[in-house]
Formats: C-alpha cells, sequence, structure tokens
C-alpha cells in the first residue's frame, strides 16, 4: 500500500491508499462515523461505514479522541461539497495513539491558556498557516538576497561588545567574563562586506527589552544587509525591492494560508515600488497636524508610527533622523550633522517598523569621536575601527525584523503568534 500525504490525495484518486495523521474531529451517526484527519500537509473527512470494515477497525473508531494518531487506507474520491476537495472511503484503520482528553477544545480560549500551551496550539490551522507563511517570507528573502548578489555570511551570537546600545543587553558568562546575546549581526557583516562586497545575515537577535507591546519579542529573527559602495538613497532602493518582491510572492505562492488567516489582501497588493520617503521632520510635521505634539528630538512610539502610516497605502521610509536616537555607527548627513542618514522603514496599516538601516560612518576619526560621544569603550571596538584603518569604504545596510513582516503579512495582532515558540518579558515557557 503506498503512503500518500494528503496534499497528494487529488492525484491518487479511484485508488487504494494509506494516509497516516491526526484526528482533529470525530462524529457517528449510528453506523458512520466521519474522522477528519489532518497530517500537516492537508485535511481530509474519512467516512468509516459499519459495513464496510472489519469488527476490529470499527471498535477502533469509538476509541478515537481528539488528536489521536491513525493509518487508514481507503478509496480516495474528489468531494465537491467538502471544503478539503476530496474525501476517503475508508477500509481499514490503524491505531497508533489514542490521544488523552486535549486541553485545547473548540471553546474560546484565553490568549495566555493558549500561549502555555503553545506546543500544542500550532496544530490549529490559523497557526499552521502563519508558520507555513513564515517559511514562505524567509525562503522569499533568501532568493532575493542571492538573486541580487549577496551571500549569506552569518554572525555570531555570543558577542563581547554591544551594537543598539548598552541598555538592551542580555548578559551571559562567558567562562569568567561577560559576554552578550547579539542585538545584530550588523557589526561583524561590514567586516565581511569587505571580503565580499555584499553580504547578508540571517539569524536569531536579542533584547532584553522592558516594552510589552504588540511589537515587542525579547528573542526574534533579523536579517541584516550591507553592501560596499552603496550610498542611503541605493539603499532605500534595496529595501523597497526587497519588500515588494517578499510581499508579491507571499501573496502568489500562500493564497490559501492568507484565506485561512482572513487576511484583507487588498492593502498588501499596494506593496509595490517605490515607497514614499519622508524625513524625521516632516514625519514630526505630520503627527503636529493630526494633534500628537511630539518634542523635536524625541524618537516615535508605535502610536506615532500608526498614525503616520495612516497617511499611506504602502510602506514609508522616515529619513534623517536625529543621531542622538539613533545608534552610533550612522553616518552623519553632510547638510545637518545632527542628523544622519538613516531610515526605518514603516510597514501600512499600523503595524509600525519593519526594517532600520543607515549608511555607516567610514572614516576614522567620526567613527572614534562617536564611540566616545556614546560612552562605547573604544578598545571593544578596535576591530571594528580597523574596517576605517585598512581600506575604509562607503557602505549602507539594514535589518529587518523577520517576526514583524510576517506579522503584518498575516495580519496578526500581535507578533508573539508570528514565531513558533515566542520569548516576551513575562513567557519563557514552553
Ligand atoms: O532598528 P533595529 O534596532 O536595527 C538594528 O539592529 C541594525 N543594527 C540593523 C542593521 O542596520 N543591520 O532593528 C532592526 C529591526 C527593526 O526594524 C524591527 O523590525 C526589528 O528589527 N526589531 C524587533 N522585532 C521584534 N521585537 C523587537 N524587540 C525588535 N527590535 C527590533
Ligand atoms: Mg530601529
Amino acid at each position: 500500500m503506498t503512503y500518500i500525504k494528503l496534499s497528494d490525495v487529488g492525484n491518487n484518486l479511484g485508488k487504494e491508499i494509506l494516509l497516516k495523521g491526526w484526528i482533529f474531529n470525530v462524529r457517528s451517526s449510528g453506523s458512520i462515523f466521519f474522522l477528519q484527519l489532518r497530517d500537516g500537509t492537508g485535511r481530509i473527512q474519512a467516512i468509516v461505514s459499519k459495513k464496510a470494515v472489519s469488527e476490529d477497525s470499527w471498535s477502533s473508531c469509538q476509541r478515537l479522541t481528539m488528536e489521536s494518531t491513525i493509518e487508514i487506507t481507503g478509496l480516495a474520491r474528489a468531494e465537491k461539497r467538502s471544503p478539503y476537495k476530496y474525501e476517503i472511503d475508508v477500509s481499514s484503520i490503524h491505531i497508533i495513539q489514542v490521544a488523552e482528553e486535549y486541553p485545547i477544545s473548540k471553546k474560546a480560549h484565553g490568549t495566555e491558556f493558549l500561549m502555555d500551551n503553545r506546543h500544542l496550539w500550532l496544530r490549529s490551522s490559523r497557526q499552521a498557516a502563519v508558520l507555513r507563511i513564515r517559511d514562505e517570507v524567509v525562503w522569499q528573502i533568501r532568493s532575493y538576497m542571492r538573486k541580487e548578489g549577496f551571500v549569506l555570511t552569518d554572525s555570531p551570537i555570543l558577542t563581547p561588545t554591544s551594537c543598539e546600545g548598552t541598555t538592551t543587553l542580555f548578559q551571559t558568562d562567558y567562562f569568567g567574563s561577560p559576554a552578550y546575546l547579539a542585538q545584530s549581526g550588523q557589526l561583524y557583516i561590514e567586516a565581511t562586506a569587505a571580503a565580499l562586497g555584499r553580504v547578508y545575515d540571517f539569524g536569531p537577535t536579542f533584547r532584553s527589552e522592558k516594552s510589552k507591546t504588540r511589537r515587542h519579542l525579547t528573542e526574534f529573527w533579523m536579517m541584516d544587509a550591507e553592501a560596499a559602495f552603496v550610498d542611503h538613497y541605493e539603499s532605500l532602493k534595496i529595501q523597497e525591492n526587497l519588500i515588494s518582491f517578499v510581499v508579491e510572492n507571499v501573496l502568489g505562492k500562500r493564497n490559501q494560508e492568507l484565506e485561512i488567516l482572513e487576511r484583507n489582501i487588498k492593502p498588501l497588493l499596494n506593496v509595490k515600488p517605490p515607497f514614499p520617503r519622508i524625513t524625521y521632520i516632516e514625519a514630526s510635521e505630520l503627527l503636529r497636524k493630526s494633534g500628537q505634539a511630539v518634542k523635536y528630538g524625541a524618537d516615535f512610539g508605535g502610536d506615532e508610527e500608526t498614525l503616520i502610516s495612516k497617511g499611506f497605502d504602502r510602506p514609508v521610509f522616515i529619513t534623517n533622523y536625529p543621531g542622538k536616537i539613533k545608534a552610533f555607527y550612522m553616518k552623519p548627513d553632510p547638510g545637518n550633522p545632527d542628523l544622519v542618514l538613516n531610515n526605518d522603514l514603516i510597514a501600512p496599516e499600523g503595524y509600525g517598523e519593519i526594517i532600520g538601516g543607515s549608511e555607516r560612518i567610514d572614516d576614522y576619526e567620526t567613527l572614534e569621536r562617536k564611540l566616545a560621544e556614546f560612552n562605547l569603550p573604544k578598545k571593544d571596538y578596535e576591530w571594528y575601527l580597523d574596517l576605517r584603518r585598512y581600506g575604509a569604504f562607503p557602505h549602507s545596510g539594514f535589518g529587518l525584523g523577520l517576526e514583524r513582516l510576517v506579522g503584518w503579512i498575516c495580519g496578526l495582532d500581535h507578533v508573539r503568534e508570528a514565531i513558533p515558540f515566542p520569548r516576551l518579558i513575562n513567557r519563557l515557557r514552553p
């Protein structure tokens, strides 16, 4: 008997096939059992008729509970009335395990309960759809980067210094010395950019942020990109092309999952370059006009980003922030040295900042001065200064937050559903 995945049943109609999976619903009407089966690749209804199966198979059905695992053989056929398009008429059933009473029932559960049972909750069709879209997003990011000549050069997670400020570092003990979990791999891929020209990394990053918002995780995945001889303006083009490419391909390939999530895809269809560009000062002006007073030199929070995004039908770049509120490595704006040549990319529909990027300081003296201004110990950054001692080169880069991007594309209320096992300020388990 050939074992067939549920995604492949359509190619095996009229044949006796073997299916394996989990029962997500079971009901009976006297002499028939309706078993709803899923195997991760699809779902199907299996019809067990008392007169078509052995006594053994029939009594197996009576023991089945939600999430029990089974193997069934039967004949697959098309079924127009079924949401799954096919049905299977069962000839025999073999139980792998009868599941204990499943904690997640059809009644509505609170999010904390579901998060406590995240290891089980992932089996639901919504959560599985999010994971499949996350997978697609990652593939599309990687294929865009390869297409554009970026080479994957992964950066370390255990590091001796900070990249994004010292207030959000997770510290650990490294054989008697402090080490920190990486906040971003950027500084390291600036080094690999000098070896390979265009590079990226893609991995987990960490911030011990006390932020309890729907956009913050303490462990999240970031794709950092860095390109030699690319200025701030060219970097914006790479970013808008990347995001447009990912959204377009996810729409093309993951329609079914977006439907399960009931995502209104209309706003996603607008995601095409060029994205609007406004400066920090223009963004502050926009906020002031909509009645939100912002002090010059204050960073925008989630609420401000949401307000700004409402004025645009696609992601919007906010550029040229005051250098004081951004990271030490950003290149000052030649037109106004208080500002830097940087950008945040704000997603539409209130999903907040999905990318942060900038041109980097490429000369030794400016970088040395900035390190001092930011109270960062020069000795820890000597290797980074070397990149300005030996063949300094103009370069720009950016970091894309995977869960923010997935959360926006899926239309999720909170980034915690965009990663299999979220780490939040109040959650380390399961
Ligand atoms: O803007 P950030 O802090 O930029 C950097 O770390 C740069 N070193 C990146 C670079 O230039 N190579 O972070 C980049 C992105 C943000 O735009 C956001 O999407 C995401 O990472 N991010 C978070 N996502 C979830 N939870 C958090 N706590 C996040 N902090 C940042
Ligand atoms: Mg940022």
